[in-house]
């Protein structure tokens, strides 16, 4: 039997929007999914972001998504813009009826979340934030044994997500370093993925308690914002641009209802690591560690089998 068509509209078409796409056109041959996914129309900003609609798969193209979220053929929104975008485009969807998909981080400020969380509980509309490293299969092997109890009573979550592609202080203001696009530097960008690591293995955090640095406080203005690495080939300017988002982030939390301490750090300074993203779990019956710069692989201890 046809599968029922689930329309879709993308916004934001560079970096994680060139993966979503390719989640989106691949996703029905490897999962079995209810549905059938139409890449409808692709929302960008700038000619760049359109050059590989069609190769890409995407049917139509748009610069406006306050008229894409509310045609009628389009059931689901996909946010992959810069993270200032992510509650008004959100907001929109949702008042529009449709469901969201949003990138992380989810928003620039508390209250902008709960904002976002408000519109889609007030439309009854599916939602879910862009976690994808809880998808590694070690990841969901990990989940499955401690929800198991394999690891038994936890005592210790220490996790780092360390990156080096900021060391350079030549390297260009892209918007991942303006507060008013980003909201904030590392701890958003990459210590949102190993909370949820965190939240999503073991258990939610309560308390916490860190601390914030900015080592580059000035950098050359380019003429393009976009990408992770800023646009190849932009050109740079003599003139300077402010940091005011933090490079890196450190803390310590607890974690709600159980006995356990946590670390994190989330580093965009830490030369030779370009996507260190790990986590150590130790609990009484044994203890889990992975790293995503090896991710089919995970180690385990196990207290009862100490020899293996
Ligand atoms: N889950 C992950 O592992 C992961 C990895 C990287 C990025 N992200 C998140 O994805 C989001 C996008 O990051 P990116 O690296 O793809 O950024 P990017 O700079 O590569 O792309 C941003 C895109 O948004 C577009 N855009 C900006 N303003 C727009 C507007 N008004 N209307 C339509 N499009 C607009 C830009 O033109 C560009 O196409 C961020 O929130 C980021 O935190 C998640």
């Amino acid at each position: 039997m046809a599968k029922k068509k689930l329309n879709v509209a993308m916004v934001g078409a560079q970096f994680m929007g060139k993966t979503h796409s390719n989640a989106w056109r691949k996703v029905g041959m490897f999962f079995d999914i209810p549905v059938e996914p139409v890449m409808k129309v692709l929302c960008g900003k700038t000619p760049d972001d359109f050059a590989n609609a069609q190769r890409w798969g995407w049917e139509e193209i748009s610069e406006d998504y306050k008229e894409v979220v509310h045609r009628p053929d389009v059931d689901v929104v996909d946010i992959c813009t810069p993270n200032f975008l992510h509650a008004p485009v959100a907001i929109e969807a949702a008042k529009a009826g449709k469901h969201i998909i949003c990138e992380k981080p989810l928003a620039n400020t508390l209250s902008e979340a709960k904002a976002m969380l408000g519109a889609v509980q007030k439309a009854g509309v599916k939602h879910m934030c862009g976690f994808s490293y809880r998808y590694a299969p070690a990841v969901q092997t990990i989940k499955n044994m401690m929800a198991k109890g394999e690891l038994g009573a936890i005592f210790h979550v220490r996790a780092t997500y360390q990156q080096d592609w900021i060391a350079d202080p030549n390297f260009p203001m892209v918007w991942r370093l303006k507060k008013k696009h980003t909201g904030s530097g590392a701890l958003g960008d990459i210590g949102a993925h190993i909370v949820d690591l965190c939240q999503f293995l073991v258990g939610e955090v309560e308390e916490v308690s860190g601390t914030l640095q900015t080592f580059i406080k000035k950098r050359p203005i380019a003429d393009s914002d976009t990408g992770i690495s800023g646009k190849k080939g932009a050109k740079r300017s003599k003139k300077m641009g402010i940091v005011d988002v933090d490079d890196a982030a450190i803390f310590v939390a607890r974690l709600k209802g159980a006995n356990t301490l946590a670390t994190f750090e989330a580093t965009r300074f830490a030369p030779g690591r370009r996507n260190y993203n790990r986590i150590e779990i130790y609990g009484s019956k044994g203890s889990v560690i992975w790293n995503q710069e090896e991710m089919n692989v995970f180690q385990y201890y196990n207290c009862a089998d100490p020899e293996t």
